[in-house]
């Protein structure tokens, strides 16, 4: 998919890995809708962008993917300002075991819909134009953390998703493919506090193990590496990016 002049909705975009996306899209000629809960981030972002970029390329919505109606309303004002959305990014998360049931309805119950927003407004069986949907999971997704177990299950549930909606039989029913991006560490505010975010502050020592090799890349070479899946990927792949390296397909062997 060539970039330029195609429209994005990302949620969580008001910061870290999203922001960073937000921004590489629109380096490449993307118009972008900014879907974030922090509403004071979201418009310094929309002001940042819509300086540099135009006030006709960008938009912010206020968006919390556990609220149906308020992420359902953010598609129709994207779609009421730019006629269309071609990629939606499903990035919106948290890592906090403590508040595991709040955790699993942004990050897993989000991406679903997030799922079926994108199926609604752009499958070709419903009048859209099809598109791509990007789907968030994590280094965990695959290897999870022994110290964050109900944030790993989150992740790996994206997986599955991913998968399944990407196969070949849903991408010719809806026109809309799906992909997973699974960062590792990234430098952003994901993780403040470890000590309160974890299921308790003994798992810290877990933590510590889980965590000793990784080397914390930037969100911009995330964004970079969307940039990758977008133009390269196919339908149901997943994409580990870590260590500031290439984008690297991950491949599951059939039982
Ligand atoms: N940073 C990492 O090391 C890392 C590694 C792997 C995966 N990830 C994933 O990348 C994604 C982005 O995380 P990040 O590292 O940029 O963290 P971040 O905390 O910097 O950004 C997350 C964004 O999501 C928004 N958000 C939180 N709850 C929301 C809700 N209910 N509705 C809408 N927006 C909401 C926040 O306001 C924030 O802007 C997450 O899904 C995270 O799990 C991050």
């Amino acid at each position: 998919m060539e970039i330029k002049g195609r429209i994005a909705l990302i949620t969580g975009a008001a910061s870290g890995i999203g922001r960073s996306y937000a921004e590489e899209l629109m380096n490449q000629g993307a118009k972008v809708s900014i879907c974030d809960i922090n509403v004071e981030e979201g418009e310094k972002l929309y002001h940042s962008l819509a300086s540099r970029h135009g006030k006709d390329k960008v938009i912010f919505c206020k968006c919390d993917v556990t609220d149906y109606p308020q992420f359902e309303e953010s598609f129709k004002t994207t779609i009421a300002t730019f006629g269309y959305i071609d990629i939606v990014i499903n990035n919106a998360g948290i890592m906090y075991d403590r508040f595991w049931e709040l955790q699993v309805d942004i990050n897993l119950n989000g991406v679903i819909r997030g799922i079926l927003l994108a199926l609604r407004f752009l499958g070709i069986d419903n009048g859209g134009r099809g598109g791509v949907v990007i789907n968030t999971g994590s280094n965990v997704s695959i290897n999870p953390y022994i110290s964050a177990p109900i944030y790993s299950a989150t992740k790996a549930a994206i997986v599955s998703l991913t998968r399944a909606f990407g196969d070949r039989y849903h991408v010719c029913l809806t026109g809309v493919k799906v992909m997973a991006i699974c960062p590792g560490a990234t430098k952003s505010n994901l993780v403040s506090n470890v000590g309160k975010q974890l299921l308790t502050p003994q798992y810290e020592d877990a933590w510590r193990r889980d965590t000793a090799t990784s080397s914390s890349q930037t969100p911009e070479h995330v964004a970079k590496s969307l940039i990758h899946l977008l133009t390269n990927g196919k339908s149901g792949s997943v994409w580990l990016v870590e260590n500031g390296q290439p984008a690297c397909e991950i491949t599951f062997a059939k039982h």
